[in-house]
């Protein structure tokens, strides 16, 4: 376990009249730690992961990691290990292979109480799920088949599931709450989020002992405080503020925003930016909701209940930071929604969550944290 390998390296190099005082501060520490409800977070190397890891360690639980690094590095465990001063435990594994899941349920379950799985690992691209639908299905859709299976095989029963605004398409009222109609999926992407929520709701209405939060997130963005840990996008981003926070950086092109026609007050898209600590935290109070309110499977929107234009994030971004964002106007991008945010009473009034960070504070933590990787 990291955290015994991490004093084991203290002791060894303490001198030696440190080591009983070094052993009376830490073994304590250690214990408090084995006593910590483990939750085990799929994808925690990610960009919401890592965050909510970070987030489940304040709010003290012990957050253990399964992430095969298929699109994050390993090094986000030191970023974590910065902020909260342990780095957490990790199995390194495809969460399709449902063998080794149930190793690594089982030595967790053998290792303390485990309150709870929170599932990040999932393709996320939706323009990439449309060039490769048969991968997203067999990844993402495959993936939580074996974690079901492995969860009920290890007698893990309370499940956080990463999920999208995407469910709901162009919702006829806005804002949109959770008993809005799932319509048809635009993207093979998006259709595998509806079916994972469908496939958790079925075993869920079975006999398999089962509790689940289906978080539908609107648009998280920003980066910790700390710029420790952020968005680590592989090759070109998609989404709209690593493009711009890169674009503003000098490493793209200008941003192009895509269309300026919509049937909005400046022509642009509205979406509903949260800040990703505001959603990490939103996962923690997941759990802590399914611990005492299990047999439940509930929805829950997470976003800030405010819709912010295109036009409108980019004038934020300049004026928070102080500097300029290139960019164009260019056509729509198809599969693209006018205008949606969250009604997210129903998380605030059951999750007792609420948002502490607004879109100036999330635009400054995204630029805070692509200067820190240009000076890494
Ligand atoms: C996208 C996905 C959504 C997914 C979410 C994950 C689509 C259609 N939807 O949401 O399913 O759950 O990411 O974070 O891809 N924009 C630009 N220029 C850019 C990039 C974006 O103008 O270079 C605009 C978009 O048109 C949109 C807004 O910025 O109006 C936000 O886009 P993005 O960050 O990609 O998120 P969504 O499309 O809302």
């Amino acid at each position: 376990m990291s955290v015994c390998k991490g004093i084991y390296h203290v002791l060894i190099y303490a001198k030696t009249e440190h080591k009983v005082a070094l052993r009376m501060v830490l073994i304590p520490i250690l214990n408090l730690n084995m006593e910590k409800r483990i939750v085990i977070v799929t994808g925690g190397a990610g960009y919401i992961g890592s965050h909510t890891v970070v987030a489940l360690h304040e709010s003290g639980y012990r957050p253990v990691i399964i992430d095969d690094f298929s699109n994050s590095k390993p090094e986000v465990l030191d970023g974590i290990a910065k902020i909260t001063g342990v780095k957490p435990q990790l199995f390194s594994l495809d969460c399709r292979s449902k063998n080794d899941l149930l190793e690594a349920l089982q030595s967790c379950t053998a290792d303390g109480e485990v309150a709870g799985v929170i599932h990040f690992a999932a393709y996320k691209a939706v323009g990439e799920s449309t060039e490769k639908p048969l991968d997203y299905f067999e990844n993402n859709i495959g993936s939580t088949v074996s974690l079901l299976a492995a969860m009920s095989e290890s007698g893990v029963s309370n499940l956080v599931f990463s999920s999208s605004c995407t469910v709901y398409g162009q919702p006829d009222q806005i804002p949109v709450d959770e008993s809005a109609p799932i319509l048809p999926a635009e993207s093979p992407y998006g259709y595998t989020k509806q079916a994972c929520e469908r496939l958790i709701m079925d075993a869920f209405k079975s006999s398999m002992p089962l509790s689940a939060c289906l978080l539908r997130y609107f648009n998280p963005i920003g980066a910790h405080q700390s710029a420790n840990i952020g968005e680590l996008p592989i090759g070109h981003p998609n989404n709209l503020i690593p493009y711009l926070t890169q674009a503003v950086a000098g490493l793209r092109n200008p941003l192009t925003v895509f269309g300026n026609d919509y049937p909005t007050e400046d022509g642009t898209c509205i979406r509903d930016y949260i800040h990703v600590m505001d959603l990490a935290r939103a996962h923690v109070a997941s759990i802590a909701w399914l611990e005492s309110n299990s047999p439940s499977c509930e929805a829950f929107n997470l976003g800030t209940g405010t819709g912010k234009s295109v036009s409108e994030v980019i004038a934020a971004f300049e004026k928070t930071n102080g500097i300029e964002v290139p960019y164009a106007f260019g056509p729509r991008r198809s599969g693209d929604v006018v205008a949606i945010f969250a009604n997210a009473e129903k998380a605030h009034r059951e999750l007792g969550w609420n948002c502490e960070f607004n879109l100036e504070e999330a635009l400054r933590d995204a630029w805070k944290w692509q200067l820190q990787l240009a000076q890494a």
